[in-house]
């Protein structure tokens, strides 16, 4: 029997890393700035800090992203908290923190955002225990309408799928360009969707994917223009870091 997905209504645009373009990615700032220009829905990156927090954040160490050095796996919460997260991106961030995942889901539900979160594993770090630092927080935090949980990693969805059961969460399975095996790939997990790299997507691509009954999600797209036959591709939502340059340039949901 087909397995039930959750009703989720993608929108044209998902923020990524937040807005991204205007406000330090991954932050609480950056995803108060997507909901401010409009969107309603974001991507983010999560990982666990060394003592197992569940974080959003996309690098495997705090580096380009705030005034510290260390490997994301080396911190704890105090000393993570201790980072600033928003200077590096402009003064009127200054003292930006990184975010916990529990208190990104609170804002998220509060602002009654859709999330597409994902589990980023980076070189040397475990998928299992992502997932399982992760899964009982979201799934207590959000309804299954207003999520999708997505990653490059098979064995993280895998996990992610055995740990949720089947038809409660939305699972996206991330490729870059689209392999030759992605239907088994997206079979073995139950997937909701595809999300692919729109520079390496071809339109035979986008309509084996749709027609086989997936939703196909692009990132980064940040040229609406070069970007704009995807659409007719069948391609449902472009990832950008900046929704706004794609105003007048949207087709019908
Ligand atoms: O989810 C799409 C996109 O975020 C994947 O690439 O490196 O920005 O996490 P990255
Ligand atoms: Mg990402």
């Amino acid at each position: 029997m087909p397995v039930r997905h959750p009703d989720i209504a993608l929108p044209r645009l998902v923020a990524h890393r937040g807005l991204s373009a205007r406000a330090p990615e991954n932050t609480l700032a950056a995803v108060r700035a997507a909901h401010e220009a409009g969107c309603t829905w974001v991507e983010l990156d999560v990982q666990l800090l060394g003592d197992g927090t569940p974080v959003i954040w996309h690098d495997a160490s705090v580096q380009r992203c705030s005034d510290g050095r260390d490997a994301l796996a080396d911190l704890d919460l105090p000393r993570a908290r201790r980072l600033d997260a928003g200077a590096w991106f402009a003064d009127t961030f200054v003292g930006e923190r990184m975010a916990t995942l529990r208190e990104m889901l609170a804002l998220i539900d509060e602002l009654d955002m859709g999330l597409n979160l994902e589990l980023k594993v980076n070189r040397g770090r475990s998928a299992p225990a992502l997932v399982d630092g992760v899964l009982p927080t979201l799934l207590d935090s959000l309804p299954s309408e207003r999520l999708i949980l997505s990653s490059f990693d098979d064995a993280a969805l895998a996990h992610a799928r055995k740990q949720a059961g089947p038809g409660l969460l939305a699972l996206g399975v991330l490729f870059e360009g689209i392999p030759r095996d992605w239907r088994a790939r997206c079979e073995t997990v139950d997937a909701f969707s595809v999300h692919t790299d729109w520079k390496r997507l071809s339109q035979r691509g986008a309509q084996a994917v749709r027609e086989a009954g997936y939703r196909l999600l692009a990132y980064t797209v940040n040229d609406p223009a070069a970007f704009a036959h995807q659409w007719d591709w069948g391609v449902q939502s472009a990832i950008t870091d900046d929704p706004a340059l794609f105003a007048g340039r949207l087709p019908e949901a």
